[in-house]
């Protein structure tokens, strides 16, 4: 983990409210980098804080990540330019991990897809098969479906409102599917209805494939210090979701 000065190469909107920023390091990052974050500077200097957004892709010293604009934090970084200096801690976090894996199931919802664009670019190329089943509100917020498509062996996006694809969400498209897929590992981002819903749908029909979420929480350090970001395990006791997560077994935390 570093912090860094990383000069911005292009920061421009993808779909309603939701911008790709990419930026260059000063130098090479090494080693595995999906289901990572970064936490970032906005770029006004009236916001102390970082703001912490997942690794999209990271090709030697070329980070991307996408952001939806939510507040003034990343209202303010829309308006960074190319050339612009930002100040970026990374990478952070435990990341996903794909082990032996060779069928794995991707279901994305909201924000949440952009970790998941990280596990098909890091796997690019390899024997892993990647079935993906991405929800979004509605045709307006659609991106990078194109990516999907391509890295995956399939692709399902829906929408809430039936406006792009199909009248569904993220899991129902996934349970759909399961036993065409017939995933051995799957990996899950989004917001907490969703990631609920799959662990209660997991549960009642008695689903017992390996199932990993990464988790969003609000996070001040971003490094394990301040303890902004803590959850609940399952067992009662506390996991901080920067240090220990942001991804956890779907059973050992608290959704
Ligand atoms: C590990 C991780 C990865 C993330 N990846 C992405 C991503 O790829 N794309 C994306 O659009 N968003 C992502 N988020 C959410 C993103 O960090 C928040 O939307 C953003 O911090 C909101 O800042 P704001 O100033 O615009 O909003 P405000 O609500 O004004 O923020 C106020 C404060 O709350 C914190 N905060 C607010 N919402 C969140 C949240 N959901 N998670 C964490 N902190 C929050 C901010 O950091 C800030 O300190 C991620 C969050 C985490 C924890
Ligand atoms: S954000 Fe400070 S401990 Fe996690």
């Amino acid at each position: 983990m570093k912090e860094l000065q990383v000069r911005i190469l292009e920061n421009v909107p993808l779909a309603a409210g939701i911008y790709k920023m990419r930026f260059a390091l000063p130098e090479k990052l090494d080693g595995a980098f999906c289901g990572k974050f970064v936490n970032i500077s906005v770029g006004d200097g009236a916001h102390l804080l970082r703001r912490p957004i997942a690794i999209c892709d990271c090709s030697g010293d070329t980070v991307t990540i996408c952001y939806q604009i939510k507040g003034d934090g990343t209202r303010a970084m829309s308006k960074v330019e190319a050339g612009d200096t930002l100040s970026c801690v990374l990478p952070l976090g435990n990341g996903f991990s794909v082990g032996q894996a060779k069928r794995v199931a991707l279901v994305g919802g909201g924000v949440g897809i952009f970790p998941m664009i990280s596990v098909l670019r890091e796997f690019a190329g390899t024997d892993k098969k990647f079935f993906s089943y991405m929800g979004f509100r509605n045709a307006s917020a659609v991106c990078m479906e194109e990516t999907f498509a391509a890295l995956s062996e399939r692709s399902k996006i829906v929408t809430d409102d039936g406006s792009f694809g199909e009248k569904a969400t993220a899991v129902s498209a996934f349970l759909a599917d399961l036993s065409a897929a017939k995933p051995d590992l799957i990996l899950s981002c989004g917001p907490v209805p969703m990631l609920r819903a799959l662990k209660n749908e997991l549960r009642d029909r008695n689903i017992n494939i390996p199932c990993y979420v990464s988790l969003e929480e609000r996070m001040g350090c971003g490094i394990g210090a301040c303890l902004v970001c803590v959850c609940k395990k399952s067992g009662g006791e506390n996991a901080r979701v920067c240090k220990d997560g942001p991804v956890f077994k779907i059973g050992e935390v608290e959704i």
